[in-house]
């Protein structure tokens, strides 16, 4: 597991008196997304070029996402 970030260095729900009020539910849906398709599908790259960062609000993001193939099913 990757380290523990601490209030002021992650942000992408906002911080400080204003935040997200949905950023717990936004998690669990983003961690059920990942686990289901992860665990059925094989992904790659689509493209393999370095993924270039624009700023969308105050946090920053992959221009143009970064788009994957499934190459197949898991078993
Ligand atoms: C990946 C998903 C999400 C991201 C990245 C995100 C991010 C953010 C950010 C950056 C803000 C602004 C905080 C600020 O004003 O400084 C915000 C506000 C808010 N979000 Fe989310 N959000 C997500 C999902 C959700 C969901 C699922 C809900 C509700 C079910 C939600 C409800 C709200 C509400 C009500 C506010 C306004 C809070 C306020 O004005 O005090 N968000 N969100």
């Amino acid at each position: 597991m990757g380290r523990q970030y601490s209030a002021g260095e992650y942000l992408p729900f906002g911080g400080g008196s204003r935040r997200c009020l949905g950023h717990a539910l936004a998690q669990l849906e983003m961690k059920l997304v990942l686990a289901t398709v992860l665990s059925k599908y094989q992904l790659v790259l689509a493209e393999d070029k370095p993924v270039k960062l624009q700023r969308r609000g105050f946090t920053l993001a992959p221009a143009g996402g970064v788009r994957m193939m499934i190459t197949g099913k898991r078993l």
